[in-house]
Formats: C-alpha cells, structure tokens, sequence
C-alpha cells in the first residue's frame, strides 16, 4: 500500500531523506529526477545509505563504500554481498509516495 512520505521538492535532486519507518527506509532524489526507496540499512553493517554518496541511479555507502543500484537493489561493488530491498516509490501529485515490500 502506497504511504505518503514528504514533499517531492523537500528533497532536493542529488539528495536523500531517511524515512523513519521500521525498517527504516532511504528515499533518494536523483540529479536527473527519479526517486527511488530502498532499506536504508547496508546489507553489510550498521550505516544508514541515505548517509551515502549519490551517483546516477547507485548509492555508494559510506562506512565502506559498497555500492548498490537503487532500481534493483543489486551489490555493484564489494563488500557488501546481500542486495538491499527495494520499495516503490511514486510522486502523486507533488508528494512522494513509498509502498514498503
Ligand atoms: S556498512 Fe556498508 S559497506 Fe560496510
């Protein structure tokens, strides 16, 4: 079920906001416009990604620097090896919406 989360305009492109849920979940603002949510929990320790460092559609972590791509939740670089859980992320009408799986 779609849960409205904050203003789309409340973050910035290139930024992110963590969700306090539980889990926990990072919504992300790419510089081109898209929003994705995923667990904002690494899959490797305790470091919050919507903490990490934004590049296109992947999010680097910051305690180590795995990297995962937010379409898919995929690990792009070590040491990380689980993916992180992805959530649907959609904007109605200038609110973003996150459907946690
Ligand atoms: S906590 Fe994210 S890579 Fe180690």
């Amino acid at each position: 079920m779609l849960r409205p989360v904050c203003p789309l305009d409340a973050i910035p492109r290139g930024e992110a906001y963590r969700w306090a849920v539980d889990p926990p979940v990072a919504i992300f603002h790419t510089e081109d416009g898209e929003v994705y949510a995923v667990d904002d929990t690494c899959t490797h320790q305790d470091a919050s990604l919507a903490d990490g460092w934004l590049e296109g559609a992947e999010v680097e972590c910051p305690l180590h620097a795995s990297r995962f791509d937010l379409r898919t939740g995929q690990v792009d670089a070590p040491p990380a090896k689980k993916p992180i859980r992805t959530h649907r992320a959609e904007v109605i009408d200038g609110v973003i919406h996150v459907a946690v799986s």
